[in-house]
């Protein structure tokens, strides 16, 4: 079984790390492409068994077998065109999120994906199948918390910025030529693909939405930093079944007021509080008994040998092989996307989006 990444970064080292935990494959072959040699060189010295090139086109010159799946793991505003190229040379393509810079990009990049018979796939599905958010959705399908009507997806850090706070080293995270955006762009993916997965809308309206840039004294002064660290929205989630769910969502990698995050869903009869993400592994459930709230508290680890980290990897391995799997792959990828793109036009344009899955 053959991966070809491209790029030598720090998210490939990860991937790199999860394709080592996949089983079942007697042989794995790693190639990975970087123009950077220091990044080539010190990718090579924590994986020595990989084969190294200066050049994406010159690694996927080879005849393509049938499962090869390309790794794309490059700053944002390469992704579309180095999707292309891995699509284009007859593999299965995984992007990092954001899939892509704009809306004509992922249009286009799904059209190729189909042309060449292959599946696109997307890097933001690391958090879907954990175990406490399964219960949660298992809580949301099974009807206990009445008519659903409301969700409270806020995560607010007051000092979080990729480029300045983490990994300063690539400051290509605060340009948003580069980067296709700030905290809507960084972490809206995964927020995206666990809403869309669990409520599993028809549409998705951004009724209202804003974005901002705090300032800092750090704020660095010799690169272009346009990217907003703090974002709000108002979105409508429109199901199959007529019935519409309301979410209230912020996001902050830079605010001066308060941190803090809430997860929470809410019914006519119940309500679940939960982090899918690192905070917490507890799952709160409200509910009524006799006029006075009570909860319920259960705590809901996730453990094993595969982590967070290595969903992507595994999901799309899975999907390729035909397996049971949860990946984000096409049209869904794509739809993910545009949610994030459609809070920027409607911040931009002050006016309601409403986003139809075809
Ligand atoms: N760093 C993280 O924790 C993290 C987590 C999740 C997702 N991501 C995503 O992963 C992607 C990469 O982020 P990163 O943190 O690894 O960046 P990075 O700056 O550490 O590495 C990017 C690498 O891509 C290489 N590159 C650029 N153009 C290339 C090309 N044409 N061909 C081959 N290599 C090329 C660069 O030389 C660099 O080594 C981004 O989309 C980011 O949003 C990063």
């Amino acid at each position: 079984m053959r991966f070809y990444l491209i790029g030598a970064g720090v998210i490939n080292r990860t991937h790199a790390e999860a394709i080592y935990k996949i089983e079942g494959e007697e042989v794995i072959e790693i190639k990975v492409a970087d123009p950077n040699p220091a990044a080539l060189a010190s990718f090579a010295e924590r994986f020595p068994q990989v084969t190294t090139f200066t050049d994406a086109k010159e690694m996927l010159n080879e005849e393509p077998r049938e499962d090869d799946i390309v790794i794309v793991g490059t700053p944002p505003f390469t992704h579309f065109p180095l999707s292309r190229m891995a699509l284009e040379s007859g593999r299965h393509t995984l992007c990092e999120k954001p899939l892509v810079m704009n809306r004509e990009e992922a249009e286009a990049l799904l059209e190729i994906a189909k042309a060449n018979n292959r599946m696109l796939g997307c890097c933001s599905v690391r958090f879907l199948q954990v175990p406490k958010t399964d219960e949660v959705k298992r809580i949301l399908n099974s009807g206990e918390l009445g008519d659903v009507y409301k969700i409270s997806f806020v995560f607010r850090g007051q000092r979080g910025r990729p480029g300045i706070e983490h990994q300063p080293e690539s400051r290509w995270f605060l340009d948003k030529s580069k980067a296709a955006g700030g905290i809507v762009m960084d972490w809206g993916p995964y927020d995206f693909t666990l809403l869309n997965d669990m409520l599993q809308p028809v549409s998705v309206e951004v009724a209202s939405a804003w974005t901002a840039k705090p300032e800092t004294d750090i704020d660095p002064k010799d690169v272009v930093y346009d990217i907003e660290g703090h974002v709000g929205a108002m979105l409508k989630f429109q199901q199959a079944s007529g019935k519409s769910v309301w979410v209230q969502y912020e996001r902050a990698s830079c605010t001066h007021g308060e941190p803090y995050y809430t997860v929470e869903i809410e019914g006519t009869n119940g309500a679940v509080k939960w982090s899918p993400y690192f905070e917490t592994d507890q799952v709160l459930v409200k509910s009524d008994k006799n006029g006075e709230v009570i909860t319920n508290e259960n705590t809901i680890p996730y453990e094993g040998q595969i982590g967070y980290m290595d969903h992507p990897i595994h999901f799309f391995y899975q999907k390729v092989k035909g397996q049971q799997s949860p990946a984000v792959v096409n049209e869904q990828a794509v739809f993910n996307f545009l949610c994030l793109q459609s809070i920027y036009d409607a911040a931009a344009s002050q006016q309601a989006v409403v986003l139809r899955r075809k």
